[in-house]
């Protein structure tokens, strides 16, 4: 699977998210408290808000607009896990973040 960098580790520090543009698309990426990091899309389905400005509870993300909560391992929602959005691969080379371009199935 094909990786594009989307910043350093230093640029995201532990605790935050941000969006980042991959391929042609908006993506969440989370670096966790814990060090591990996550991606997910950014987009919420309900209304479109952006999900890497959401809070992050361990290994979820509540959306800043309603609050529905999203499960970073896979996107599901966790209220409700047949409705998902895409989560993606994460992987640091060096001091890069990196994100695959294909979501994990
Ligand atoms: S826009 Fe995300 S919960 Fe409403």
């Amino acid at each position: 699977m094909e990786f594009e960098t989307v910043a350093t580790v230093a640029e995201l520090p532990p605790g935050t998210g941000r969006a980042f543009v991959v391929g042609d698309q908006m993506i969440a990426v989370f670096h966790l408290a814990d060090g591990q990091f996550r991606a997910i899309d950014d987009a919420c389905p309900h209304q479109g808000a952006s999900l890497a400005e959401g809070h992050v509870d361990e290994e979820t993300v509540a959306c800043p607009w309603h609050g529905w909560r999203f499960r970073l391992c896979n996107g599901a929602w966790a209220d409700n896990p047949r409705l998902k959005v895409n989560a993606y691969p994460v992987r640091v080379a060096g001091d890069q973040i990196q994100v695959g371009l294909e979501p994990i199935a």
